[in-house]
């Protein structure tokens, strides 16, 4: 690096942790501002940068790349997921994008079964009940759920975080279904006890169907209205990977009219934005984007970011860089 520490903005505060690895060998600057930076800022703020340190819910795009000029060496998300970066115009430019893999998986995996058992067993429902005073006593038809031990699951999108699921249902004594672009090696679907096959056949025969896909043109709208009326009226979506792998419109509809038993979802199509009509259901489990959200798992995101930035900076190739 130069005598004159490359500059990085910071969109959104991370752990303390990160940003003062950060700070040792970068000048860093925050952003202040309560939420996601409006694009407008976001572009005033970037001006002359080496690097951006971007959260998932900020777009950076050509008009960011245009405003941040031809310092900008490098963009680190924080986040495994970068569908909110154009890769391909930041590769034209030579501009480096990293990602968080890994050390998120076993978090998402485990936020992803919070999801199913509160979906299956009407968790949220349940404390709702209680709280509005409305339980007089036990009954043999209360709150009656889905059971999870021995059921079915399907996994859609077999990487990291799609095997993590899979091997949590080993405990619940289930069967797994995986449908993913690769077939993975035989010796991680003996070790998972997990079976390939296509997507049609997945949404028939599972109880539980849930997403670990990154968003791209292909997995856009996986789940439409067909998909939704292909599996079982008592099965239930759950989707911690991103909001448009699902037409929200088709899923309303199905959990209206009970093609599906229910969902839990923690990710939106518009996010931060519900789709108003969810909000009224008590079939669905609604989540912030919390995927990722423990307190290790956090620290150890930001100091990955951290070590990206520094190392693309210093002109080496950074541990997690996704251009092609
Ligand atoms: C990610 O990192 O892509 C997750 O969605 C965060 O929860």
């Amino acid at each position: 690096m130069s005598k004159n520490k490359p500059k990085v903005f910071v969109t959104m505060k991370i752990p303390e942790e990160g940003l003062k690895l950060l700070a040792e060998h970068v000048e860093v600057e925050v952003s202040e501002y309560d939420g996601v930076l409006p694009k407008k800022v976001l572009c005033e703020k970037v001006k002359g940068v080496d690097g951006i340190l971007s959260m998932l819910a900020d777009t950076i795009d050509k008009e960011v790349f245009d405003a941040a000029g031809p310092n900008l060496k490098i963009v680190a998300n924080y986040a495994v997921g970068y569908n909110n970066i154009d890769v391909e115009e930041a590769t034209k430019r030579g501009i480096m994008v990293t990602n968080t893999p890994g050390v998120l998986t076993e978090t998402t995996a485990d936020l992803a079964w919070a999801l199913l058992m509160a979906v299956a067993r009407r968790i949220v429902e349940a404390d709702r009940f209680v709280r509005e005073g409305k339980f007089k006593g036990w009954r043999p038809t209360l709150l009656l759920g889905t059971d999870v031990y021995g059921s079915t699951l399907g996994v859609i999108g077999f990487g990291r975080i799609g095997q993590a699921v899979a091997r949590r249902a080993l405990g619940f004594n289930m069967r797994v279904l995986y449908y993913s672009r690769k077939r993975v090696d035989e010796e991680i679907e003996k070790r998972l006890n997990a079976t390939y096959v296509d997507l049609e056949t997945l949404l028939k025969e599972s109880d539980f169907v849930t997403l670990h896909v990154p968003l791209t043109k292909e997995t856009y709208h996986l789940i439409d209205e067909p998909q939704l009326r292909m599996m079982k009226k008592e099965a239930y979506l759950i989707n911690t990977a991103r909001g448009p792998v699902v037409n929200e419109k088709a899923l309303v509809k199905a959990l209206k009219e009970g093609w599906i038993r229910g969902a839990a979802l923690d990710v939106f199509e518009n996010e931060p934005e519900v789709e108003p009509e969810l909000l009224k259901l008590d079939n669905v489990v609604l989540a912030p984007h919390i995927g990722s959200a423990s307190y290790a798992t956090r620290i150890k995101m930001s100091i990955m970011v951290a070590e990206n930035l520094i190392k693309g900076l210093k002109g080496e190739v950074p541990p997690n860089l996704v251009n092609p």
